[in-house]
């Protein structure tokens, strides 16, 4: 099964997309294959004039028509989602996300906007008409540190999320494909943000 690692931060180096990447590093051992799409690296007028045409656009787009799931990261801005991921969300047709399950993961400077995943990035990935958004992963600056001595070093609060945030994510897909249609979405009451 594909795997797209969706990075949605306009920064390099990006906290968001060290977090993206360490998940899809974890899936990748286990036996998944990723792709990666860094919106950051999209050609940004076409992203602005949403130019549904354009080649790398299209390359982007089709990655993601063929993932059964994305993981897709952003750092929080003014309390919401990035500018740049919107851009590229845009341009997905209205479907975009259909039969797909989303693991959606955030940094953020402080916890004041750790729900931002779940109130703002949550409903546009179910307006794309994902099947199935699981529970979203937040982390602080405080809790991702990265550096070239001894590489990314996460808190083990979050590292225990993702843990739990990649069994959730590897389960259902593996229901997905047992299942099919017969999916159970996870109850409302589930879904939670971690910091
Ligand atoms: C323009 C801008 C706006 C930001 N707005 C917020 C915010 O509203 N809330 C917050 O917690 N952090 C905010 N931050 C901090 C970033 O979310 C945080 O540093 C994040 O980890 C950066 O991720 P990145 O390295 O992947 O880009 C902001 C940072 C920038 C540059």
């Amino acid at each position: 099964m594909n795997i797209l690692l969706l990075s949605g931060s306009p920064s390099n180096p990006s906290r968001s997309t060290r977090l993206l990447h360490h998940v899809g590093d974890r899936l990748n051992e286990l036996g998944y294959r990723t792709a990666r799409v860094q919106a950051r690296d999209l050609p940004a007028q076409a992203l602005l004039h949403a130019d549904f045409n354009n080649d790398e656009l299209r390359a982007a787009k089709a990655l993601v028509a063929q993932a059964d799931a994305v993981v897709v990261s952003t750092p929080v801005y003014k309390a919401a989602y990035s500018g740049v991921l919107k851009t590229f969300l845009d341009i997905l047709p209205q479907d975009g996300l259909s039969g797909k399950l989303v693991l959606p993961l955030a940094t953020g400077g402080s916890q004041s906007h750790m729900l931002a995943l779940d109130y703002a990035l949550r409903p546009v990935l179910a307006s794309l008409a994902a099947k199935h958004i699981l529970p979203s992963i937040y982390a602080t600056d405080a809790q991702i540190e990265w550096s070239e001595e001894y590489g990314l070093n996460i808190d083990t609060t979050i590292a225990q999320r993702i843990t739990e945030g990649i069994s959730h994510l590897t389960h259902s897909l593996i229901a997905l494909r047992n299942q099919g249609n017969n999916f159970d979405a996870v109850q409302f009451t589930q879904l939670r943000c971690s910091a």
